[in-house]
């Protein structure tokens, strides 16, 4: 069960708010809607500068109506973010700890991915803190990568996947124009979410990602046998449109010099030339105002985080999931908002582990249905 201290924070005392690891798009409105509840609950809303790297070196700044009135609608973080290597060592975390408990924070809301709630866990260890270390955690779940577990959509996503959607677009007309075959490689890390979901919203030919287990041969064939089937039709655009998650085993460079070559010895000289261009859209998937959904989403997840870290729970992340969704023993459904969860940062790393190696309940799905997916998009 999620853990609860069954204490609320101290009226009146100061609540962090502090964003980690990679950003993501609605990041500002979770610390907008975070710091809002928190002020109006009669807590101090304090922000936590550049992640648990700001927090290691005391970079704390009170947070109020002020700071947060224009930052709904912008990219990034505006208490910027940080992936921190000190934090990893015991003596970081000793510090962090300090530098908490010397402001007199007893609340600390986390906005990240799995590495971020990972240090959230590890911060309020009890057999690491000790008994006196009195800041009680809250996780909120904020990744492009789709890949934490335990909620249905992090914060991100959503935007991420409609940035995908319309750089695919633009793709799309020249690729169309000059018949070429485009493969684009998006973010996600080892999940193939974003890359799938962008490849059904993009109208792709096909899409390529970790989780299908295909070797580099099989890579490359499938490729092959999309540009084959977009050759073989009667009219045009020729274009194929391939989306390969930056997970999938095989580089760029090898998968566009094995694609051609196939292609140039399986249709002989007399046809017009086989052009496969590459896009790596890189960092730009995590960038530019987020959309209406993930804003919201955002609002929701911190709402419900910080009213839960106020009313007692601790050491547990705000979940967007449908009740069904639910693992019993992991959550309980938030009395706040009727799509929330707080469910344990515990199961949530165990549920994270699972996903990633393709074991969970959830990933199974993903997997059968990628599978399907895969078969019908060159249609
Ligand atoms: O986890 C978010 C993410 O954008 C991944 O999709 C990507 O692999 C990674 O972060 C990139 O990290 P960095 O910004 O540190 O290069």
């Amino acid at each position: 069960m999620p853990s609860s201290t069954g204490t609320p924070p101290p009226p009146g005392s100061p609540i962090a708010i502090l964003s980690s690891g990679g950003d993501a798009p609605g990041m500002n409105a979770a610390i907008r809607a975070a710091t809002a509840v928190i002020a109006s609950a009669g807590y101090q809303p304090m922000g936590v500068r550049y992640g648990y790297r700001g927090l290691i070196a005391g970079d704390l700044v009170p947070l109020g109506p002020d700071q947060v009135a224009t930052i709904l609608r912008e990219g990034g973080t505006m208490l910027g973010s940080a992936r921190c290597q000190e934090f990893m060592t015991l003596e970081g975390r000793a510090t962090a700890r300090a530098r908490l408990t010397a402001a007199g924070v007893r609340g600390l809301v986390v906005i990240g991915g799995n590495g971020s709630l990972a240090g959230a866990m590890a911060l309020t260890d009890p057999a690491e803190a000790g008994p006196d270390f009195a800041c009680a955690v809250m996780g909120v779940p904020a990744s492009i990568d789709n890949d934490i577990g335990l909620t249905g959509m992090a914060i991100g996503v959503d935007t991420a996947m409609n940035t995908i959607v319309e750089a695919c677009d633009k793709i799309s007309d020249t690729a169309s124009a000059h018949d070429r075959t485009f493969i684009v490689e998006v973010m996600g890390r080892a999940c193939g979410y974003l890359a799938m979901t962008a490849a059904v919203a993009a109208g792709a030919d096909a899409v390529l990602f970790r989780e299908a287990e295909k070797t580099p041969d099989e890579v490359v064939a499938s490729v092959v046998k999309t540009v084959m089937h977009a050759r073989a039709r009667a009219g045009r655009p020729k274009r194929v449109l391939v989306i390969k998650s930056e997970g999938t085993p095989i580089s760029n460079d090898e998968l566009k010099t094995r694609v051609d070559a196939e292609l140039r010895a399986r249709l002989g000289p007399d046809t017009p030339p086989v052009e496969t261009r590459v896009t790596v859209l890189g960092h730009v998937v995590r960038g530019g105002r987020p959309s209406a959904f993930d804003r919201l989403l955002a609002s929701r997840l911190a709402n419900v985080a910080v009213r839960g870290l106020l009313a007692g729970h601790h050491r547990e992340m705000a979940a967007w999931l449908l009740p069904g969704d639910l693992p019993p023993d992991v959550g309980v459904r938030s009395t706040d908002d009727p799509y929330c969860f707080l469910v344990g940062l515990d199961a949530v790393q165990r549920e994270t582990a699972r996903l990633l190696e393709g074991t969970s309940d959830l990933a199974v799905w993903r997997r059968t249905v990628f599978h399907d997916v895969e078969d019908i998009l060159p249609y």
